[in-house]
């Protein structure tokens, strides 16, 4: 496989499998000059690691990030970071039976079928493991961000789980509070009553997460092949599970007219305001100065207690139950990795712009 690499300026190749020894990011392209440790990094990875609440997996994983290279004193010195994370609660056992069997809803069949081998251990390279890694870039691509855009904030949610969505108005202060991340106490209550019943029953639901980038400048992004809303479906779309992406109003855009869609603008005392965001803060591919508002849909987790029709690789028909530990629904751990990825694409456009208009913008309006 190639094809491991993420960004344009700001590049991260990931590498490692669940089961090997480590697995970990290189990230290339970081500018120097940036205080980075390895605490500030293991803060967001401590968000997405297992076991942190009876809704996400039970491995015992610390996901202690190390970095190899590129940071001296303190500082990164634009020279290639090597971020490590040991793998450190391998169970094999556990994944035994799945060496014969592809788990359906898992990339065991299309791996073997395009590779003729596969890393069968807890999925091997397909695991969403890899997402720790990224989660580290991300972390590296934060700690440049707060440099040099101090005032720009990434926060992911999740928005529905199985079929329930939000109950009232969002409460942002809320999101911390919860397993769930939803922005809303009530609706964290319910959820964890539903998901309950769902984890005790061995079965698993979906999820849609939404990442809001808050004070991105205009002008980032570029037109046709390097869009700013190009990259983040990408970068969302990578991530494991993930069936669907939208900007803005995404889907919804095809329910509304033209007069409901279009945000209007007007002067305000700094520039032109728009009265509304349904582009989702990107307007030919170009960042608008609005919110970055990103969603996407996960799908139930695969590996479920009841027993599923799969064929083996000698090609019997065999059912097949997937043991070991598992996230009811993984769309709560995939709330950082899409957070790390919304800040890996701002910063690579950010760099982008730098490298083609240099700072600020060329149109003045007013
Ligand atoms: C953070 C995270 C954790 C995941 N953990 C599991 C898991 O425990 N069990 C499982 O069946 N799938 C899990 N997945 C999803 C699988 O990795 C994914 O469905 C599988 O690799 C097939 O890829 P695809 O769904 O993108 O097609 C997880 C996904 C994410 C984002």
């Amino acid at each position: 496989m190639s094809m491991n690499t993420f960004g344009h300026l700001f590049r991260f190749t990931t590498w490692g499998e669940s089961h090997g020894p480590a697995l970990g990011a290189t990230v290339d392209g970081c500018p120097p000059g940036i205080g980075i440790n390895e605490e500030m990094l293991q803060v967001w990875l401590d968000k997405r690691k297992p076991g942190t609440s009876k809704f996400t997996t039970q491995r015992r994983e610390p996901d202690q990030v190390e970095i190899l290279s590129g940071v001296f004193e303190g500082k990164t010195t634009g020279t290639p970071i090597q971020l490590m994370i040991r793998n450190t609660d391998q169970r094999s056992k556990d994944y035994g039976e799945i060496a014969q069997a592809f788990r359906p809803g898992h990339a065991d069949i299309t791996y073997f079928q395009k590779y003729g081998i596969r890393d069968y251990r807890g999925g091997g390279r397909s695991s969403a493991r890899e997402t720790a890694a990224r989660v580290a870039a991300g972390g590296v691509a934060r700690a440049v961000l707060a440099d040099l855009l101090p005032g720009l904030e990434i926060k992911g949610y999740m928005t529905q789980i199985g079929p329930h969505g939000i109950e009232g108005s969002r409460d942002m202060a809320e999101i911390d509070n919860n397993p769930f991340w939803v922005p809303s106490a009530t609706t964290a209550e319910k959820w964890a009553t539903y998901l309950d019943g769902i984890r005790k029953s061995g079965s698993s639901v979906g999820a849609i997460v939404e990442v809001v980038a808050k004070g991105v400048p205009a002008g980032l992004g570029a037109p046709i092949y390097a869009k700013l809303d190009t990259d983040l479906a990408a970068a969302m779309m990578s991530i494991n599970a993930v069936k669907a992406v939208e900007i803005g109003e995404g889907m919804n855009a095809a329910c509304l007219t033209g007069e409901e869609n279009a945000d209007e603008m007007r002067m305000g005392p700094d520039g032109p305001e728009f009265g509304s965001n349904h582009a989702g803060g990107i307007l030919g591919g170009i960042s608008t100065g609005q919110d970055v508002v990103v969603r996407f849909a996960v799908k139930p987790t695969s590996s479920i207690l009841t027993p599923r029709k799969t064929v083996t690789k000698s090609g019997e028909d065999t059912d097949l139950i997937t043991k070991g530990r598992h996230d009811p629904c993984v769309g709560i751990r995939a709330v950082p990795v899409g957070e790390a990825m919304m800040a890996c694409v701002i910063l690579d456009h950010l760099l982008l712009h730098r490298g083609q208009i240099g700072e600020g913008l060329r149109g003045k309006i007013g």
